[in-house]
């Protein structure tokens, strides 16, 4: 064992990485792959490591996943970029907290030769391997069109607001803004909930308190829309307005659409599949594309059944 693998070992051991071999290079043929997940206290991104999981289980010969969650904090996740380079592990898969305080970590690495693929939330420049995630402008976009043509052209809404500091949000809010240009849709109120339910449904009650009449929430995920349903049903006035959110996961938007909570979700793929995917093609010394986009699907009480409709 040469020394640079010594200390890999030893480092491994102390970042609690013990069984993680310190160079995956090591063992032929086989890849250590670092996942850094920005919080795992929510549904969607829990589905992100399944996806994750069920793909690199089919590929058990050839890589290990280490996951790391950094519990909403770009410090920490700061901090995993950092010690998976010390681990010597083969390539980064990220999903960043925050665009730019997790730029500067993930330029080093990529230009310390790991690969890192960033999924679904950018980070600022282009000093990385591969971005993978749906197109969040888009999306906001065709939200913006459905809710201006759902509400007959005008009427007011309120937009809850994932994280501003963070990509999608930012797109969601652009896009949607463009969506609705043109029709008499008034944005009563517009607030940051950093993507959680629970603040979704403080910042609900607030607005309900201050505007006697409501006629749509826009929320940038689901969590987010559901949170203010359960504020409007608690002031009973949840059959007053309609609620939009995105994520369209089957346990969750999907499911809340066919209860008639949301009028509609968006379906935003966690792109973790593809990323087990891509990364193996990586290590293969594949040259693979710098970005790839993946596709949406509208979802609403009347195509529900028949799996929603693409977003053309
Ligand atoms: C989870 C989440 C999803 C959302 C995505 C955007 O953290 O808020 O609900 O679609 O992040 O990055």
């Amino acid at each position: 064992m040469s020394l640079k693998t010594a200390m890999g070992v030893f480092l491994c051991a102390v970042l609690g990485l013990a069984t993680t071999p310190a160079s995956a290079k090591d063992k032929a043929g086989h890849f250590v792959i670092g996942m850094s997940q920005c919080n795992l206290n929510e549904p969607w991104r829990i589905q992100m490591n399944t996806d994750i999981k069920t793909a690199a289980d089919k590929h058990k010969d050839k890589l290990t996943v280490v996951y790391k969650d950094a519990q909403a904090d770009s410090l920490r996740q700061r901090s995993h970029v950092e010690e998976f380079l010390i681990a010597g592990v083969d390539l980064i898969i990220i999903s960043p907290f925050e665009a730019v305080p997790l730029t500067e970590p993930i330029a080093k690495a990529y230009k310390a030769g790991v690969p890192v693929i960033v999924l679904d939330r950018r980070v600022m420049g282009d000093q990385y391997t591969q971005f993978i995630g749906a197109d969040n402008k888009k999306i906001g976009r065709f939200a913006g069109k459905w809710i201006a043509e759902t509400l007959g052209g005008k009427g007011k809404a309120i937009e809850l607001k994932g994280m501003m500091t963070s990509v999608p949000a930012q797109d969601r809010n652009s896009g949607f803004r463009e969506g609705i240009k043109g029709a008499k849709v008034e944005i009563l109120f517009d607030v940051d909930y950093n993507w959680m339910e629970e603040n979704a449904r403080k910042e609900m009650e607030s607005a309900l308190s201050r505007f006697p009449k409501i006629d749509l929430v826009y929320a940038h995920n689901d969590p987010g829309a559901h949170g203010a349903y359960l504020a409007a049903k608690a002031a009973g006035r949840e059959k007053e307005m309609k609620f939009v959110g995105i994520d369209g996961l089957p346990h969750e938007g999907m499911a809340y659409v066919k209860q008639g909570i949301l009028a509609a979700s968006f379906q935003y793929p966690t792109g973790g599949d593809v990323a087990i995917e891509e990364a193996l093609k990586i290590l293969a010394g594949q040259k693979e594309p710098k970005e790839i986009t993946l596709g949406s699907r509208i979802y609403t009480a009347q195509n529900i059944d028949k799996g929603g409709e693409p977003l053309n």
